[in-house]
């Protein structure tokens, strides 16, 4: 019947019914979808977990088990960026959402892509298979492009989550992981942990010498570090087998607390729960085999110890039993029946350290300064044992840091950015007359500060210079004799060397060292920038930026300076002199690219300068130590200091 002869009422119910069926049909055939959908997801899911290392160890419960009685604990551990250090590779994990938007890349070994799949992250890169077997040592920049295949893979797990991330795919055996060799990065993280950044080349995250490539292993080295209970399981990986596993990825609880599977099992049962909580105040004793360590129950140096095992350069005894089995440690326990924390031999020898420096000659140097003092960042642990106030007194990690009541990005306990942290031992210095004889700073002033002067940004890593953390002095010697900037002259970026020793020769009684001509006439900072080595440049780079030195300092003369920087051999150094020129004002949005083009790089220096001087050169600054003898820049100067450059290599294994 043709539907224009029925009646409207009808037409209406017919209209009404097939509109019914029309929704039925639409949920089935979507429900149908969605089951095709949830199979394949389930399916690419169970393909995922034989890919990655297993997640599972005897004795580990995992987070998600201690959730339902500890959720305060849960959820200040869930904000941390120790979670999100490992995971799998998942579109929410990503710290730019747009990061696998379809888009080319161009690195030393040739071009690589990223995409996204539905929810997968897919790579092409020069098979890393191919490299290892192909590339024996850096490339040669005047060789010809590498004619090399390029394979997709998809990424399976994501490292870190704060600075930059670093994207993993599956290698030539199952549960073995390469790095992919781009890096997403953060184009300031300290300001907002989330904003957004670029890719750049894995090599230009890490200050060593441009074009010494590589391929990065997850299960040889990273797993020791970032999650828990790892065991690469490569005792017979030359035969093609690898059987790495995980306590869980990332840092979380079970790293900390030791293996708790027995303790929350246990107290699944209501009366144990019960009679555990009469027996709550037990202060001080050891808990027993199978239950969780709380590190604030431990002595200093076991409660240090826990974080240890990871921010610390340490060796185990046995390295082909950690290769197959992992680490012995679990909290509580001594470090030392596993592992030995690595001495420079200014201050021990250590002769078991032979074998590894005969391979790498220069393994004190790529982790410590010349007096024995760890210059590498993450490694905090072997800076504290170096502390007084650990060696003579009882200063432990968690003197300033608490791991579950405090801000993710330092996990410094309440009050334990400033001067309370030394003051709750050193109280003789608490009265504000005391202080401020000491200090000779006004109170208040940044110059004042405990911590600028005893833990200065001494150690290098992440692209950033971070607090040390060996408790030490300043002195003039640090900075003549082992090339270590000292605080003074980190602060008072236009001061000479010879300055601050007056300085603590008045205050202090130091003795004052020999300096040679530079050092007594040209300012630390001009100094450190054009003559001093890739480490030393990059602390002062990103000294440059620092808004406590830009307090100290004047003014309209850090932008020639810097520009010099962004032409660095280093890409490290000029990614760290790129974000320092976006803090000097006037050049918030100078174009330039650290890791682009060498032609737009070798150009900046010369585009700044013209800049500069547009916005007034150094205002009427008339500063010979910083190269400005009536406020015009001394090219003479710079160029004879750039010529005396230390341009030895320099790796920093941060
Ligand atoms: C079913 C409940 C329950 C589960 C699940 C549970 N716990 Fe506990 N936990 C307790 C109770 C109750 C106490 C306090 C009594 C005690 O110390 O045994 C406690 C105490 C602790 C302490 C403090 C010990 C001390 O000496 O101060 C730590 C650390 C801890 N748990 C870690 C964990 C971890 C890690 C997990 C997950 C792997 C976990 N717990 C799972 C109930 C639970
Ligand atoms: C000895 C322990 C240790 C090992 C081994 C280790 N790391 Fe780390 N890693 C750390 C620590 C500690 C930090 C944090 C440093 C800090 O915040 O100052 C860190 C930070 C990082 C970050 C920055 C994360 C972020 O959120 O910004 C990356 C990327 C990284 N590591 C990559 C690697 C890779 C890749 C490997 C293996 C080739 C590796 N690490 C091996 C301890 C380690
Ligand atoms: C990186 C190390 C670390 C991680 C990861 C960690 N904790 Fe802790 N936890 C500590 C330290 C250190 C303390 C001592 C107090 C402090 O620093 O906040 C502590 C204290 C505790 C306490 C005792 C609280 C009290 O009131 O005495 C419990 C319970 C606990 N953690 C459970 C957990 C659980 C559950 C997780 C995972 C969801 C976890 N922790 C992850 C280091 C850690
Ligand atoms: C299993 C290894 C491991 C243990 C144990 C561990 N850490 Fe970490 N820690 C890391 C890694 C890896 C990072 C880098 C996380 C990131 O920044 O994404 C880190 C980051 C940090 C940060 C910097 C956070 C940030 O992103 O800026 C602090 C502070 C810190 N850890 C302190 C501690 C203290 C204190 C302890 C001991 C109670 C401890 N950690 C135990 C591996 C560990
Ligand atoms: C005397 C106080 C103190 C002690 C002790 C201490 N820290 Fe820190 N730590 C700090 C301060 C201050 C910072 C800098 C925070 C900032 O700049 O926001 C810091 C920063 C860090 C960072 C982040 C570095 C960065 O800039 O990315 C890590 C990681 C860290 N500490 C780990 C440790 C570990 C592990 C221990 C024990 C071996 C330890 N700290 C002992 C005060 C301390
Ligand atoms: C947990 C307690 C404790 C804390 C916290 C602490 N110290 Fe100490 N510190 C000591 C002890 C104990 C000594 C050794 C005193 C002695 O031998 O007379 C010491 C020694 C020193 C020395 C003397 C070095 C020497 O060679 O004689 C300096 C400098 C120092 N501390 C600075 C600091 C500063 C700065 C802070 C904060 C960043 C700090 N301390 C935090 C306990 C502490
Ligand atoms: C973290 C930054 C910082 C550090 C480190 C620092 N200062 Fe200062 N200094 C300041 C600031 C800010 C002022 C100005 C306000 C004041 O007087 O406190 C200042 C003022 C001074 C002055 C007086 C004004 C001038 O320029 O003549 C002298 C002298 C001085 N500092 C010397 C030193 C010496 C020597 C050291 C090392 C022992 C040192 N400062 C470490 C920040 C710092
Ligand atoms: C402007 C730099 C500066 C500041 C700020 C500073 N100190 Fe010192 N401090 C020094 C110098 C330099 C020495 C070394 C004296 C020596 O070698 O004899 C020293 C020595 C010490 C000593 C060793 C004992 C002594 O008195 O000689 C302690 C302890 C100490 N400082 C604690 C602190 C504490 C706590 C604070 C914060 C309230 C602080 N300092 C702030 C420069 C500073």
């Amino acid at each position: 019947m043709p539907r224009s002869l029925e009646p409207r009422s009808r037409r209406r119910a017919s209209a009404g019914r097939l509109a019914a069926i029309v929704v039925a049909v639409a949920a089935l055939a979507s429900a149908g979808v969605q089951v095709v959908r949830g199979a394949r997801a389930h399916r690419a899911a169970r393909a995922l977990e034989r890919e990655v290392p297993r997640e599972r160890v005897a004795g580990y419960a995992g987070s998600a088990s201690c959730r339902s009685c500890h959720p305060a604990e849960h959820a200040s551990w869930h904000a941390s960026y120790h979670r999100t250090m490992t995971q799998r590779a998942t579109p929410d994990a990503l710290i730019d959402a747009d990061a696998f938007a379809p888009r080319v890349l161009h690195g030393p070994d040739g071009d690589s892509r990223v995409e996204r799949r539905g929810d997968e992250l897919w790579v092409e890169l020069v098979d890393p298979v191919w490299k290892l077997e192909h590339l024996d040592g850096p490339l040669d920049p005047d060789a010809p492009p590498l004619d090399a295949p390029t394979v997709w893979r998809r990424v399976l797990l994501i490292t870190g989550s704060h600075n930059m991330q670093v994207y993993w795919v599956a290698a030539e055996s199952r549960r073995k992981l390469h790095a992919f060799p781009f890096a997403y990065l953060l184009d300031e993280p300290d300001e907002d942990a989330r904003g957004p950044g670029r890719w750049v080349p894995n090599e230009s995250t890490l200050l060593r010498p441009p074009l010494e490539g590589g391929v990065y292993t997850w299960n040889h080295v990273c797993i020791k570090c970032h999650a828990v209970a790892g065991q690469p399981g490569l005792a017979r990986e030359d035969a093609g087998r690898v059987e790495t596993r995980v306590g869980e990825f990332g840092i979380a609880c079970e790293s900390c607390h030791g293996p708790a599977a027995e303790h929350a099992r246990r107290h699944r049962d209501p009366v144990r729960r019960y009679r555990a909580h009469i027996r709550e105040d037990r202060e001080g004793d050891a808990p027993p085999p199978g239950e969780p360590v709380n590190p604030a129950r431990l002595d200093h140096a076991r409660a240090s110890e826990v974080c240890g095992q990871c921010h610390g350069i340490t060796r185990f005894y046995d390295d082909a039993d950690w290769r197959d089995h992992g680490s012995e440690f679990t909290p509580g326990r001594a470090l030392t029946e596993a592992m030995r924390a690595v001495r420079h031999p200014a201050l021990e020898d250590q002769p078991w350290m032979d074998a590894e420096v005969d391979a790498t000659p220069d393994f004190f140097a790529q982790r410590f300064w010349p007096d024995g003092m760890v210059r590498v960042g993450g490694r905090e642990y072997n800076g504290l044992l170096e502390s007084p106030c650990y060696q003579r007194g009882e200063l432990s990690c968690l003197s300033c840091h608490a791991l579950h009541d405090s801000d993710p990005r330092d996990q410094l306990a309440a009050g334990m950015g400033g001067d309370d942290a030394c003051l709750q031992c050193h109280a003789e210095l608490a009265p504000a007359d005391r202080r401020a004889a000491h200090t000779h700073h006004a109170p208040g002033s940044s110059g004042a500060a405990c911590y600028s002067c005893h833990q200065p940004h001494t150690t290098y890593g992440l692209l950033k210079a971070m607090r040390s953390h060996q408790i030490s002095s300043p002195s003039i010697e640090e900075s003549t004799r082992h090339g270590r900037p000292n605080a003074c002259n980190l602060c008072h970026l236009d001061r000479t060397l010879a300055w601050s020793m007056e300085h603590l020769e008045k205050w202090y009684g130091i003795a004052p060292v020999a300096l040679d001509d530079d050092e007594r006439v040209v300012a630390g900072a001009p100094l450190w920038a054009l003559k001093g080595d890739a480490g030393q440049r990059a602390l002062i780079a990103w000294h440059l930026g620092w808004e406590d030195a830009r307090a100290a300092t004047p003014e309209g003369w850090r932008a020639p300076l810097l520009a010099r920087l962004l032409n660095d051999p280093y890409p490290a150094v000029r990614i760290i002199a790129g974000r320092a020129l976006q803090r000097v004002p006037g050049f918030e949005d100078f174009a330039y690219d650290a890791v682009g083009d060498p032609g737009h790089r070798a150009s900046a220096p010369a585009a700044v300068e013209e800049r500069w001087r547009a916005l007034g050169g150094a205002h009427g600054l008339d500063a010979p130590a910083l190269l400005l003898p009536g406020g015009e820049l001394d090219l003479a100067a710079v160029g004879r200091l750039t010529r005396a450059r230390d341009n030895r290599p320099v790796t920093l294994a941060e």
